[in-house]
């Protein structure tokens, strides 16, 4: 391996080394770079990068700017390369109970293939290719060919609709799109293709010249003159492909994440930076040993999380990963325990409301089933309560295997805050402490640092490599958005407070973002999404507690008197209205509940008082309501729910 970098030996190493001495976060404060430039050194450069950050134009940041690399070729043909061939990169699980693996060598043999039949359809540098599958080896290939050969993706969750797809194919200017006939989840094949062809009808999406089919459940799909079936191109391409090295600040993806307005923001990371951080910490979080441990992250590959922490840092350190595709109750709710028995799973990273749901279940289910491979947790998306945290500690992890609770958002790339397993005392309900090259703040409005035990605003006061690069198309937002509360530091929008003994809590959402099942959901779009439908003139969405999913959606709608008379009861309406917020954004979004009201609470300048609406929700006595333009519109709503009219 090239390198211009001082060899520090591995980050593990490195890592023990200096917490041992008790002096790591001051170390890498100090040198902060450094500890980034040998985080990179691991990786294999095309090029090697002389250059670490060049942060001039923030807060556009440029890291190992003239390095030149390949993602791709750092998560396979480094290892085959490296007498790693033989050891299984994918245990893929399929819902019916199917099963494939791939070795390292198997998988850069179809990631090979699968970049030359991109190449075959015109798929170039900075191309974007959108993948919108279920959770197969199939996606994950498509994501490693899409970057080989320079290309951009831009993975679409499966569980979102056709409207959301087009969006986001139309916002990227997707060249192409690779698919699936469907999936199977919850004991059924669902279907993916009749999405993407309601999505591109019309020609509401010009860019797209080609869709690339994979066969996953056989249904009967149309097919059009753009379709290509994936066996076909696979079969018809050349084996052999070099991957070369591109420029470090190539675009490796797109994903799009909700923000607080109406339309989807495409987060923007590029490669040499993020694969370097991604790497790095998924082997310090993880105290990840490559040549045994079985990692099995249950994210999907449309999230942030099944990006970095399955589809890139896994394979890029080398490991044995298991994929599962379905739900965790097919065909019963013993699944996740038997593939964890079966694969003997040694690292588990999964979200606190999938423990939740566990939990509520009872201890028998788990307790019938092996777990004694397991030897660290990890937990993400939302803080994991203590009565969560204690369970999965005990009951999966058997009181032996440490619980990593880790904070990071889509826009960090990779995980900022978290414990690391065997070096930290753990703390439930904590992500506790930076990682290393991570510098954090927490301050109150004003821009000050908060004490301990007083909430603040958490802020990331330094830039870090697998950080966003920007908003696609939209240099403004990411300005105002993340850069503008804090003048050169980034906004994460979570409260946060450091407790007695400066660890860290993370809060919540301080903005008009829910977060429901550890998926981030914004207020503004369900709303939009609600009053594109002809009976609502105005709606109000907000997130309110919830046991197992941590928030979930409730709506506030009024009716347009004119337009419901064909409408029916409350109740039925409320249907129609939650059916249509899924048509519209997905499944995930649809409210647990819809209120139908006459008045909503704004205040003189018209803002909704979400405050006041989320008390409603969570059958609390009305907070203060002297800021209300009419302080007898809380009177009414809630004499209309005494009245029962709610779903
Ligand atoms: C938001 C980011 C990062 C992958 C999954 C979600 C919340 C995430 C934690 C945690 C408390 C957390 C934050 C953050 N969040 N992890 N360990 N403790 N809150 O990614 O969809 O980009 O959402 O999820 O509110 O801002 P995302």
């Amino acid at each position: 391996m090239l390198t211009v970098f001082p060899k520090l030996g591995s980050a593990f190493t490195v890592i023990m080394q200096v917490r041992q001495n008790g002096a790591m976060s001051q170390s890498a404060n100090q040198d902060r770079l450094t500890f980034w430039a040998n985080e990179a050194a691991n990786l294999h450069w095309h090029k090697s990068p002389t250059k670490t950050l060049d942060w001039s134009a923030a807060p556009f940041a440029k890291w190992f700017d003239d390095g030149k690399i390949n993602a791709s070729f750092n998560c396979l043909d480094r290892h085959v390369n490296a007498g790693l061939g033989d050891r299984i990169a994918l245990y893929f699980e399929g819902e019916p109970g199917d099963t494939a693996t791939y070795t390292y060598r198997e998988l850069t043999a179809a990631v090979k293939r699968a970049a030359n039949a991109l190449v075959a359809l015109g798929i170039g540098e900075g191309d974007r290719v959108a993948i919108y599958m279920p959770h197969i080896a199939e996606a994950i290939i498509a994501m490693q060919a899409v970057a080989r050969i320079g290309a951009i993706h831009s993975v679409v969750f499966g569980g979102f609709s056709a409207e959301s797809l087009r969006s986001r194919i139309q916002d990227a200017g997707a060249k192409l799109v690779i698919t699936a006939d469907g999936g199977f989840r919850k004991g059924k094949a669902t279907a993916l293709k009749p999405a993407v062809d309601e999505a591109l009808a019309d020609n509401h999406c010009p860019t797209v010249e080609h869709v690339l089919v994979v066969r996953r459940t056989s249904q009967p799909v149309d097919t059009h003159p753009r379709d290509v079936e994936w066996a076909d191109a696979m079969a018809a391409a050349e084996a052999e492909h070099v991957a070369h090295g591109f420029d470090a600040e190539n675009p490796l993806f797109i994903l799009y994440t909700s923000g607080t307005t109406g339309k989807p923001k495409g987060i923007l990371h590029t490669t040499g930076g993020y694969l370097a951080q991604v790497a790095s910490s998924h082997r310090t979080v993880f105290d990840l040993k490559p040549e045994s441990d079985v990692y099995w992250c249950t994210a999907d590959v449309g999230w942030i999380t099944g990006h970095s922490y399955v589809a890139y840092g896994p394979l890029a350190n080398g490991a044995s990963q298991v994929i599962y595709e379905g739900t965790p109750d097919t065909p019963d709710h013993g699944r996740w325990w038997q593939i964890i028995e079966k694969y003997r799973v040694s690292i588990l990273y999964t979200a606190p409301t999938a423990i939740r749901s566990f939990m509520k279940l009872g201890r028998a289910i788990p307790d019938g089933y092996d777990l004694t491979s397991l030897r660290v947790l990890g937990s993400v998306g939302e803080p994991i309560n203590p009565e969560a945290h204690n369970w999965y500690g005990s009951v999966i992890g058997g009181e032996r295997a440490p619980i990593v609770d880790t904070w990071w958002q889509t826009e960090t790339g990779a995980i900022m805050i978290s414990p690391l397993p065997f070096i930290t005392k753990t703390k439930a309900g904590s992500a506790q402490t930076p990682m290393p090259g991570i510098s954090i703040a927490i301050l109150d409005e004003a821009g000050n640092e908060v004490g301990r035990e007083q909430a603040g605003l958490l802020v990331i006061t330094e830039p870090w490599p697998s950080m966003l690069r920007g908003i696609w198309g939209d240099p403004v937002r990411f300005r105002d958005t993340y850069w503008s509360q804090f003048d050169g530091k980034y906004f994460a929008g979570d409260g946060a407070k450091y407790d007695k003994d400066g660890d860290i809590w993370l809060l919540g959402r301080v903005d008009d973002v829910m977060n429901v099942s550890g998926h981030r959901l914004s207020t503004a779009e369900i709303e939009s999404a609600l009053v594109s439908h002809r009976w609502v003139a105005e709606a109000a969405v907000v997130g309110a507690a919830d046991e197992t999913t941590g928030q979930a959606v409730v709506a506030f709608v009024i009716l347009r008197q004119d337009e419901i008379h064909d409408a029916g009861a409350d109740h039925e309406i409320s249907k129609i209205l939650r059916d249509h917020v899924a048509h519209e954004i997905g499944p995930i979004a649809k409210p647990r509940q819809i209120m139908v009201v006459s008045e909503l609470p704004k205040t003189r300048s018209g803002k909704i008082m979400r405050r006041l609406l989320r008390d409603v929700a969570e059958s609390r006595p009305i907070g203060d309501v002297t800021t209300l333009a009419d302080s007898s519109v809380m009177g009414a709503i809630g004499e209309k729910l005494a009245g029962g009219a709610t779903d």
